[in-house]
C-alpha cells in the first residue's frame, strides 16, 4: 500500500517536471559550469545564442520544421568531412548574424559543445576570429540545402575520423 503511494508521489512528480514554467527550460538549456574550448566566456556566448540564433534553433537546439534542422546531435559531424567546417560558418545564419568575428566564433565553439560534444572530432580546433572572417565574407546562399544533405551523407558513410 504504502509502496504504492510512493510510487504515485514519483509519479506525481515526474508529470509535474513536465509542466515546469519555461524559466526551468531555459535553465536547463543554459551554460554549464565548466567551459568548452575556444569559449573565455560561456554566459556571453549562451546569451548571443539567445539572441541572434535561438529564434530559428530554438534554446536546445532542436529547431523545428518550419524554422532550422536540429543541431543537437548532429552538428559536429559536419566537422568528420572536408567541406564541413567551412559550411558551418558560410551558412546564412551564421555568416550573416550581427556579431563580431570573435563573438560568432565563440558562439559556433560554445554551440558544437553544447548541442553534440560526443561527436566532436578528437583533434578539433576551436574556431577563432581570424578563420571566421573570410568564411563568413562568402554565405552561401540557395545551394546550403543541397549541400547540406550531402555533407551530412558522406559523414554517415564515413563515420567520425
Ligand atoms: C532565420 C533563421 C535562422 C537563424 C536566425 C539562424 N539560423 Fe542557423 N540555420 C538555419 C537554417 C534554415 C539552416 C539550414 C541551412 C540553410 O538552409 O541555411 C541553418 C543551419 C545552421 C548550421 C549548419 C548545420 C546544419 O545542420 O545545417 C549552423 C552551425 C547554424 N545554423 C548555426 C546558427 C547560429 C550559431 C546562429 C546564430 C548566430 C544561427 N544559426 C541563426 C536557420 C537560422
Amino acid at each position: 500500500m504504502s509502496g504504492r503511494i510512493r510510487r504515485g508521489a514519483v509519479l506525481g512528480a515526474v508529470l509535474g517536471a513536465a509542466a515546469l514554467p519555461a524559466s526551468w527550460a531555459i535553465r536547463a538549456a543554459g551554460p554549464v559550469a565548466s567551459s568548452p574550448a575556444g569559449v573565455a566566456n560561456p554566459q556571453l556566448a549562451w546569451q548571443n545564442w539567445t539572441l541572434n540564433c535561438q529564434g530559428c534553433h530554438r534554446l536546445d537546439g532542436t529547431g523545428s520544421d518550419t524554422t532550422a534542422p536540429s543541431l543537437a546531435g548532429t552538428v559536429a559531424k559536419f566537422l568528420w568531412v572536408p567541406g564541413g567546417r567551412e559550411y558551418l560558418v558560410r551558412v546564412p545564419g551564421v555568416a550573416t548574424s550581427p556579431l563580431s568575428d570573435a563573438d560568432l566564433a565563440e558562439v559556433m565553439n560554445w554551440m558544437l559543445w553544447r548541442f553534440d560534444k560526443e561527436h566532436l572530432p578528437s583533434d578539433f580546433r576551436p574556431f577563432t576570429a581570424g578563420e571566421i572572417g573570410p568564411l563568413r565574407s562568402r554565405p552561401l546562399r540557395l545551394e546550403a540545402s543541397g549541400m547540406r544533405s550531402e555533407l551530412l551523407s558522406k559523414a554517415a558513410a564515413s563515420g567520425p575520423p
